[in-house]
């Protein structure tokens, strides 16, 4: 669907006109004769997402009205919800190829139209590029009513969020056998606008990136260490890194998981998706930032080359770790990743993670968990995601944490209770970072959605990307 911003005077005749109404409006500006079929022969109600097509009417023009609830109920932010749902109903709309929607009914124009745009760029994707049949979809207009010139940077912003947001489900949804580490550095090395560099397996070697080199060797598959770098036109105002976590397939390695639990382990890559989709767009959304992209990317197998549980690895850092479970395998890719981008002399760290079932149970699969050593950056990323969407919670980092991944023989175990998981993995990281300002954003909940809901579709979420181009626009 082509999804387009422009003036009302300026649009073509469509065959559909959108109207968004809230519960206790009468649509005054429609004629009466419409306004008679709607409210005395249909009855529509204005309940919050509910639809009412009218294929018909005297003055012949179709309409879609859309209720938004009642309005002293309403957030802006549900516009977002209603943005995809309209989307997905006009996907099923064979006989419409044009439609037209503005914001009349909405005072605050700006924030309905960035909201609005993002779930219908949310709503119109697919992954069908396994499907012998395609779903047949009618070529489509949706025009977005503007209203000022203003409207063009806040509508470009939403769409390429999203850009971001569905290049990282779509390398997401691809299987494992169809993405690995070397193909993770490809689309790194593909983006335009960025520099980047990527380090083989000798190279990672030289780097004494243990912890990292250990969880990949049980793999067919070379690792792959991958740093990216958008530098702006300008001085920078500040330098940020962002890593993610890029396991291909975490089959457990040798503690091998169950099946039920490694039946959706091709997600693993999710944080380095996210990485990568907000890399790609950072040359068109310009912002004023130096950002480096960090991946240490690797396949968790067991083999007979695979590391094993007590085997003792090194990090970066000269630190020890034993390997207490080899299905605890992000932290440790992560802990080298860390200690690299300590040493580019950034200002900020943010980490980003399918790291730990314990979060997924502590805040179930619509809310990731956040940590970090400073609450401003902290506070300023749960912000970043209320206004793209994303819902965080802050989880404790105590010392405490720390006791169960105590080693007889090393500096440390990677894994050691199952009590306060999420946490206990972020403890381990904060181990490998010096900066002071670092967070990390544990998506295991989040990164794929099993059932449709609200703005997201079924399938890889692309979980963090907007929380994340927030963050780096504000
Ligand atoms: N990749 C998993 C975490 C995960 C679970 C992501 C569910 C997405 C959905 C991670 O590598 C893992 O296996 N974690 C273990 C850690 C444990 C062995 C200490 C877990 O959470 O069970
Ligand atoms: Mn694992
Ligand atoms: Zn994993």
């Amino acid at each position: 669907m082509e999804i387009i911003l422009k003036k009302c005077e300026e649009t073509p005749k469509c065959d559909l006109k959108i109207m968004m109404y809230f519960k206790e409006s009468t649509l005054d500006k429609l004629d009466d004769s419409v306004r008679k079929i709607i409210f005395e022969e249909e009855k529509i109600d204005g309940k919050f997402c509910s639809m009412f097509y009218l294929p018909y009417s005297p003055n012949e023009q179709k309409y879609l009205f859309v209720g938004l609830g009642e309005k002293d109920k309403f957030d802006i932010s549900q516009i977002r919800e209603i943005g995809s749902k309209v989307v997905q109903k006009l996907k099923t709309m064979k006989n419409i190829s044009t439609a037209r929607v503005c914001f009349c009914a909405i005072e605050d124009k700006q924030t309905a139209l960035k909201n609005f745009a993002q779930g219908a760029f949310i709503a119109d994707y697919d992954f069908d590029k396994y499907k012998s049949e395609k779903a047949e979809s009618p070529q489509q207009t949706l025009y977005i009513g503007k209203k000022s010139e203003d409207d063009n940077q806040i509508f470009d912003r939403a769409k390429y969020t999203i850009e971001a947001m569905n290049y990282a489900r779509d390398l997401i949804n691809e299987p494992a056998c169809a993405v690995y580490p070397e193909i993770v550095a490809q689309k790194a090395q593909s983006l335009t606008g960025i520099e980047t560099r990527v380090y083989n397996k000798q190279q990672i070697e030289e780097m004494k990136m243990g912890a990292f080199l250990g969880v990949g060797q049980g793999s067919i598959h070379e690792p792959k260490f991958i740093h990216m770098k958008y530098t702006p036109n300008c001085t920078p105002k500040k330098k940020i890194a962002i890593i993610g976590k890029s396991i291909t397939f975490d089959a457990g390695g040798l503690d091998l998981k169950p099946p039920a639990s490694m039946r959706n382990m091709k997600e693993d890559m999710s944080g380095s998706a996210c990485v990568l989709g907000i890399m790609s767009v950072l040359p068109k959304l310009c912002p004023d930032v130096e950002v480096h992209g960090i991946i240490a990317s690797c396949e968790n197998m067991p083999s007979g080359k695979a590391y094993k549980p007590g085997d003792v690895l090194t990090a970066k850092n000269g630190k020890t770790i034993e390997v207490d479970n080899t299905d605890a395998e992000g932290r440790l890719t992560l802990a080298d990743a860390l200690c690299y981008a300590d040493e580019l002399g950034v200002d900020e760290i943010i980490d980003i993670a399918t790291l730990t079932g314990a979060c997924m149970v502590a805040l179930g699969s619509t809310c990731a968990g956040i940590f970090g050593t400073n609450q401003t950056l902290v506070d300023t990323l749960i912000d970043c995601g209320k206004k793209g969407g994303e819902k965080m919670w802050q989880l404790p980092m105590f010392d405490d944490y720390f006791e169960p991944l105590k080693s007889d023989i090393a500096d440390m175990k990677n894994s050691g209770s199952r009590y306060g998981g999420a946490s206990g993995a972020a403890v381990f990281l904060s181990k490998f970072v010096k900066n002071e300002n670092w967070a990390h954003i544990d998506i295991a909940g989040t990164a794929f959605v099993q059932k449709s809901s609200k703005e997201m579709l079924k399938g890889a979420a692309g979980a963090g990307v907007r929380t994340l181009c927030e963050y780096i626009m504000q």
